[in-house]
């Protein structure tokens, strides 16, 4: 095992309390996703709230990568129907029936921590509200296979498991991550399994877990943006996103809310 990857008691206090901001600011912008608000807006809420409420950063914000050709211009992630990731807030009006994902990151006392989820806008299909509903699942399906000494891979397979078992697909190029100091770091938490992969989490991590789901093939595409992801096949992308930290006995949601339950 490679030690780096274990916070320390200190790491963790700061990791409870930043993650919990991430969360709160998903409470605070769920009240404002409605027909005809623009993502701007919404970007511009959260933003305002990150910095003078919780006296925070916002993660993604000039966020700039290896590998990228540009810094992402936005404080949140914005991803809508066909868009599977990496949305990138504009001057467009929600409509009636968008299926939006809404990406938080938060950066307080040089620590991240990263949640997102899935709203509705107005009233939309059945098969858009399954394919919500599956997504989440498959989240809930990886968190809870969670445990010291357990095969990293466990965690992929049981979300590749329960997607399929609904026809739906999964992303493979993105993937949940080690977050920490840095916003993205090792392990690599994939939403597959890999059966290549021996390794295993241990008690003291911190990670990501963020499957993406589409109604359609798993195929998809960059946009010209240089960030935005979305399906080849135009078919509806769901995801969700909580960060975990791995204990003894299971694991604790970091990005829980006490004022949120989807059912
Ligand atoms: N929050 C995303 C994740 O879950 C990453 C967004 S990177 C950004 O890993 F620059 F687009 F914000
Ligand atoms: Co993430
Ligand atoms: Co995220």
């Amino acid at each position: 095992m490679n030690m780096k990857y274990i916070k320390n008691s200190k790491d963790i206090k700061y990791m409870r309390n930043v993650c919990k901001l991430a969360s709160e600011v998903l409470d605070y912008i769920s009240n404002f996703i409605k027909i005809g608000v623009t993502t701007n807006e919404l970007d511009l809420l959260c933003y305002n709230y990150i910095i003078n409420v919780q006296k925070a950063i916002p993660g993604p914000l000039n966020y700039f990568p290896p590998g990228y050709k540009f810094p992402f211009p936005k404080s949140i992630c914005t991803s809508i129907n066909d868009v599977v990731c990496h949305g990138i807030p504009d001057n467009k009006f929600l409509k009636n029936g968008d299926i939006l994902n809404i990406d938080i990151t938060v950066k307080k006392n040089n620590y991240f921590g990263d949640s997102s989820r899935m709203f509705v806008v107005g009233e939309t299909t059945l098969n858009a509200k399954f394919l919500i509903k599956i997504a989440y699942e498959c989240m809930w399906a990886g968190i809870s296979k969670v445990k010291d000494n357990v095969y990293l891979n466990d965690i992929g397979n049981a979300i590749q498991m329960h997607a399929e078992k609904y026809n739906f697909s999964i992303v493979k190029e993105f993937c949940g991550h080690g977050i920490g100091k840095k916003f993205h770091e090792f392990p690599q938490i994939l939403n597959y399994n890999n059966f290549k992969s021996s390794e295993k989490i241990y008690s003291g991590m911190i990670f990501t877990i963020e499957p993406m789901i589409n109604e359609g093939s798993r195929f998809i595409y960059e946009t010209s943006n240089g960030w935005t992801i979305k399906t080849k096949d135009k078919s509806l992308s769901a995801q969700w996103e909580h960060t975990i930290l791995v204990t003894d006995f299971g694991f604790e949601v970091l990005t829980i809310s006490n004022n949120y339950f989807f059912l």
